[in-house]
């Protein structure tokens, strides 16, 4: 009875396990999310001494139930929206406290973090936060995981058939370079700094490649020059010129950077793309895009600006969809909508087709949970209901 139960116990997992392996985790196609608060949902929260969190209201006003859920803006973000259109899962935050193989198996991570920049020395006074090496570090550690779970063959395999999205630059600026309080202030120069800067993405994506990605976009930077909060910052009211001349230099030094990375590495698909020019045009013709406003944030403390995160006690727009900004720094989930399409266009990765619950449902799939449990239970019935087996009983609870 025993043998037999094994025997099929034994049989069952070979044939998962197989399939997974044949189809090389085609099962899954995931990705694995690099970035800042522009991508963040979740990680934050769960970091207690950072001053970087949408864990109040109104963040997540118009995403699921309407209560905070991480991300910095109303609705969903950039990576929601164009990994939905490509078919693929919504990975969990990694310092998710549900967050197990199972999981990352079905929906990849996200290690975004609110405040992160490319340098480690970028947002340090927001106390808390995953620089770009740190989101890197815990990747090597999820790769772990997964190896001692499935093996280090097919790990290897499921990690290169996976989507990488790296995006992040603008902190690195905003909350570094641009501002005295941080040394790179004034131990740089507009291309010394973005030499480094460029270089230092640069190393960080080889690493990343040799941990296996080969499939990885990086998002540019828009006009960060226009955020509410720079514009506040300006005696005028304008946007920034410097800044937005800064992110554009930005993403021009990436663009060759990363064309320069996908000829040299291995099997490298490596693309970059930026919405600068749309984003731009939003700002200056916020009508001919559906949107009323596009220089204030649709979250702001009454007229005491900047107020630097959208807080209970604050005043929303009228109508969410009509405002690009929802706080100092962040799009609204309208805006995102045309930032994701624009990138779509530019990337022009084709859709991945998965059956299950490859559908870019933002809910967690549990798919190899009940898939395993099943057939114990099935293999359990015949020993219960053959009586013998009872005689079991006794000895497993001796
Ligand atoms: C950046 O931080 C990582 C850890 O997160 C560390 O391993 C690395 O040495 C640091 N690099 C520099 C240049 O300080
Ligand atoms: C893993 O792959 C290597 C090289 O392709 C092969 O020699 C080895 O037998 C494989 N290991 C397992 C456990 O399948």
């Amino acid at each position: 009875m025993l043998s037999m139960k094994f025997v099929v116990t034994l049989t069952l997992v070979i044939v998962t396990i197989l399939g997974c392996v044949i189809d090389g985790y085609n099962c899954r196609i995931v990705q694995f999310i690099f970035g800042d608060s522009l991508s963040d949902v979740g990680n934050n929260e769960q970091l207690p001494k950072s001053l970087a969190k949408a864990n109040l209201p109104w963040y997540g006003i118009d995403f699921g139930n309407g209560l905070p859920n991480g991300r910095f803006t109303n609705g969903r973000t950039v990576s929601d929206i164009i990994g939905d259109d490509m078919g693929l899962p919504r990975p969990p935050a990694f310092l998710d406290p549900n967050l197990d193989e199972d999981t990352i198996l079905n929906n990849g991570v996200n290690y975004a973090s609110g405040g992160g920049g490319i340098l480690n020395e970028t947002g340090g006074y927001f106390i808390q936060r995953l620089c770009m090496y740190k989101q890197i570090e815990l990747f090597q550690g999820t790769q772990e995981l997964i190896a001692r779970k499935i093996g280090k063959n097919e790990s290897r395999k499921f990690f290169e058939e996976a989507r990488y999205v790296v995006a992040l630059g603008s902190n690195d600026f905003i909350n570094n370079y641009l501002m005295p309080v941080y040394s790179d202030s004034w131990k740089y120069n507009d291309n010394s700094f973005m030499d480094y800067l460029v270089g230092t993405l640069r190393d960080q994506l080889k690493i990343l490649h040799g941990l296996g990605a080969r499939k990885l976009m990086v998002f540019g930077l828009g006009p960060m020059g226009c955020i509410p909060l720079q514009r506040v910052l300006s005696t005028s009211g304008e946007c920034q010129d410097k800044t937005n001349k800064l992110a554009k230099q930005f993403n021009e030094a990436t663009d060759k950077m990363m064309q320069e990375l996908s000829t040299s590495l291995t099997d490298a698909t490596y693309k970059f793309g930026d919405a600068f020019d749309v984003v731009d045009d939003v700002i200056k013709n916020p009508n001919r895009y559906g949107f009323t406003n596009s220089d204030s944030p649709c979250c702001s403390f009454g007229r005491i600006r900047p107020a630097l995160t959208c807080v209970p006690a604050s005043i929303l727009c009228k109508d969410r969809s009509k405002y690009v900004f929802w706080d100092e720094y962040h799009p609204s989930d309208s805006a995102n909508m045309i930032i994701a399409k624009e990138l779509i266009k530019k990337f022009k990765f084709t859709r991945v087709n998965q059956d299950d619950n490859g559908d870019g449902s933002p809910s967690p799939a549990p798919a190899l949970g009940p898939a395993a449990d099943a057939p114990s239970g099935v293999a359990d019935a015949p020993s219960a209901a053959d009586g013998p087996s009872g005689a079991d009983a006794p000895s497993a609870s001796s």
